[in-house]
């Protein structure tokens, strides 16, 4: 499964990207707006710094609009993936930027069905929002489940990234249904590293390797 960090943060973006377990980057406009930069600034040097798909979000409603504003993104760079929120006019555009080799990812997204209309039209990602589902008493990662399970019975193309993650078990969940990708936060990529037992395991060795006579 790969995992992408979903921030628009750049200082954090380059310490994650120098784990070297990160493969790309998702972006929305709330995440441009906490950096309080302007958002060619973050998207360029995000570009910089990750080599592996870099999502970066549309704010417009119609398709024609999208469209324009999907082809002005993908010239940032060659990794830009043009994010589009899961609406008719939003899988039009994503069906027009598809044919012109133009990659996307479907955001906001919250159902299986949802998820089978951005496969028809050629989205190359599909993103789940199972945090939010949780928060509204919906067990997010059913709809992962459900969309593994269509994907898989058609053969979709289209690659399942999970999103909202809020917690390690999400990804563990995540992975165990064969999610494609896994996009989380910098504190959440962080979490993934740490175990007692093997800060213990470790303390124990070096409290051990201490008593070793030294030549
Ligand atoms: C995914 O690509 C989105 O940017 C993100 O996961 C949205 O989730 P949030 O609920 O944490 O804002």
């Amino acid at each position: 499964m790969k995992f992408f960090i979903d921030s628009a943060d750049v200082p954090k973006i380059r310490e994650a990207w120098e784990w070297g377990i990160v493969d790309g980057v998702t972006t929305n406009p709330s995440h441009v707006a906490k950096t309080g930069r302007k958002h060619m600034d973050v998207y360029r040097e995000i570009c910089d710094i990750v080599d592996g798909p870099i999502s970066l979000e549309t704010i417009t409603t119609t398709a024609k609009e999208m469209i324009e504003e999907g082809r002005a993104l993908a010239k940032v760079h060659k990794n830009v993936v043009v994010k589009i929120v899961n609406t008719k006019e939003g899988l039009k555009a994503v069906k027009a930027l598809s044919s012109e080799g133009i990659k996307t990812n479907v955001t906001v997204t919250f159902s299986p069905l949802q998820a089978l209309l951005a496969a028809k039209v050629g989205a190359n990602y599909i993103s789940p929002f199972v945090g939010r589902l949780d928060a509204i008493g919906h067990i997010g990662m059913d709809c992962v489940r459900q969309i593994r399970q269509i994907y898989d019975n058609y053969g979709f193309e289209t690659e399942i990234l999970t999103a909202a993650v809020r917690h390690p078990l999400h990804v563990l969940e995540a992975a165990l249904i064969g999610s494609d990708v896994c996009t989380m936060s910098f504190e959440v990529l962080e979490q993934l590293y740490h175990h007692p037992l093997t800060d213990i395991g470790i303390d124990i060795f070096l409290k051990d390797w201490a008593k070793v006579p030294k030549a």
